[in-house]
């Protein structure tokens, strides 16, 4: 396959690919759950399956913290609110250490010497193309969406996430000229410059644009939000929370203190969101990169939202899943295995128990667990440990080569589920091959064959696994004498994985019941 439909496109002078991609950055006034867990974990999987093709990768998650929601939480606890965020930002980056993120910076918005500097940067930018204007906002603010509403927004008066009353709010601001930027953005996003996806969430966001896009408030009083960027040439305002904070995916790499890996990495390859956020990064975001005369990044992954056993996960009902736990109880690979499983391509999806149990059993321990074993007790029993020299079948090799193919079809997407999907499928052949052919019975050249071209399908499997699992995928690379990194798309692609002649460990069930 060609390496550019696997890659980020843009070629280094190194010669290398790169790709850049970032999760949202989590706002530090409650703990993370598994929803945040999920879209770090997707962003995640293809970080590592970029790393694995050989691209110049960077991976940039971190921490959104200049709320009015933690200046007023940090006020009713009589507190400090840099004491809360240092507090939740602690959490968020252990979760992500828990959950095995590849992350290769964790950005904290109160960062004033790598975050405010390129805020700032945007927002002179903007101003001095004129795009910057001040005026009185009257209406509605929800706090804890950090978001403005029109009456025509709200559910029965109330915020149609949070079911809350939003503040009403009369203040002197700054406005940002977004309705200037209808027209260019929808362009982009029609022809696809800046991909989004999945296509419902596209339409919708055209259909928001076409609907016309309003000037938005881009600054808030300083004597109200006491923590924040403070707006160039005007110390009585602070930049509002979402302009600055989606300026973050520049700063993290470098915008305003290292010009030069800036360069390297943007724009953006790809932007992992949940739905209830896409509007800012749809279409204030692109339009500000736009007025700051800035190349847009090129896709927006739009993801749907988790329930808890059918339910709303939500604090007052008591439900929401703790990663920390969680990872505790079944080992992070599974945990990760499972939300990327659970999560349908432009659907919602539901986190239960008994699914996950079912899941871990028939998938991993049944039938991904099962084949390495099998594979791994006969070649120690019949082969004595050592992988033997024989004729590979031609019909599972060709599914190997295919199913690399598919799988980065679908990640290009991204369609993480329907990826492992895929993986499961080569699993099973893999199994089906066991039984057809009674390897176990098998002498001579066959058995030779049969288990040459089985231990060549393990390693596949053993590396294609490992962005999602990277833990048990690299058990698996271990007992098979195979390197987990220091491959490229081409390298990659090879059918020999593991020669004639390795030894191999057949070692402890991968996947314990
Ligand atoms: N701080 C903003 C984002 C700014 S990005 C420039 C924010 N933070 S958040 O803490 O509320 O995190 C929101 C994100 O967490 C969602 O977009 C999504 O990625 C993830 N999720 C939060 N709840 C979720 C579910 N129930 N299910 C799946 N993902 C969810 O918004």
């Amino acid at each position: 396959m060609a390496k550019t439909e696997q890659s980020g496109g843009k070629t280094l002078a190194n010669g290398r690919k790169k790709f850049y991609v970032t999760t949202p950055i989590y706002y530090v006034n409650d703990k993370p759950h598994i929803g945040h867990a999920y879209t770090s974990t997707a962003t995640d999987v293809l970080a590592r399956w970029h790393r694995l093709l050989g691209d110049d990768t960077f991976l940039l998650t971190g921490t959104d913290e200049n709320t009015l929601k933690l200046v007023e939480k940090a006020k009713k606890e009589g507190v400090e609110p840099r004491e809360i965020a240092d507090r939740y930002a602690e959490r968020f980056e252990a979760s992500a250490k828990v959950m095995e993120i590849s992350y290769d910076r964790f950005i904290r918005t109160t960062d004033e010497a790598k975050h405010h500097p390129g805020a700032q940067e945007i927002w002179k930018r903007i101003e001095s193309a004129g795009h910057i204007y001040k005026g009185t906002y009257e209406g509605l603010y929800c706090v804890d969406c950090e978001a403005y509403y029109t009456e025509k927004d709200l559910t029965d008066g109330k915020c149609p996430i949070h079911s809350t009353p939003p503040q009403k709010l009369k203040e002197e601001n700054y406005f940002f000229k977004l309705s200037a930027f209808g027209d260019q953005v929808k362009e982009a996003i029609d022809s696809g410059k800046y991909e989004v996806v999945p296509e419902t969430r596209r339409n919708e966001i055209l259909s928001v644009i076409a609907g016309g896009l309003k000037d938005v408030s881009c600054s808030r009083p300083a004597d109200k939000l006491t923590m924040g960027v403070p707006v160039p040439g005007d110390d009585t305002q602070r930049m509002y929370v979402w302009f600055e904070a989606l300026t973050n995916y520049l700063n993290g790499i470098g915008f305003g203190w290292d010009e030069k890996r800036f360069a390297r990495y943007w724009p953006a390859d790809i932007h992992v969101i949940g739905k209830e956020i896409s509007r800012f990064h749809a279409a204030i975001w692109p339009a500000m990169l736009l007025a700051a005369e800035l190349p847009l990044p090129k896709k927006l992954y739009v993801h749907g939202f988790f329930t808890m056993e059918g339910e709303k996960m939500s604090k007052s009902k008591g439900n929401v899943v703790d990663p920390f736990e969680l990872v505790e109880k079944h080992g992070v690979d599974p945990v990760r295995y499972y939300l990327l499983r659970a999560l349908p391509y432009a659907e919602d999806g539901d986190f239960s128990e008994r699914r996950f149990k079912e899941m871990y059993d028939s998938e991993l321990a049944n039938d991904l667990g099962n084949l390495a074993s099998r594979v791994l007790t006969l070649v120690e029993k019949k082969c004595d440990g050592k992988v033997p020299e024989g004729k590979a079948d031609p019909k599972l090799k060709e599914h190997v080569a295919q199913t690399h193919h598919e799988l980065a079809n679908l990640l290009d997407a991204p369609k993480f589920a329907e990826a492992l999907e895929r993986l499961n499928g080569l699993v099973s052949l893999a199994n089906r091959f066991i039984e057809e052919n009674k390897v176990y019975q098998q002498e001579g050249d066959d058995l030779n064959g049969s288990l040459y071209t089985l231990a060549q399908t393990l390693g596949h499997l053993a590396l294609l696994y490992q962005p999602f699992i990277p833990g048990k995928a690299g058990e698996l690379q271990q007992r098979l004498g195979l390197k987990p990194d220091g491959w490229d798309a081409d390298s990659l692609l090879e059918w020999e994985k593991v020669p004639a002649g390795t030894k191999v460990a057949k070692g402890e069930p991968l996947f314990p019941k």
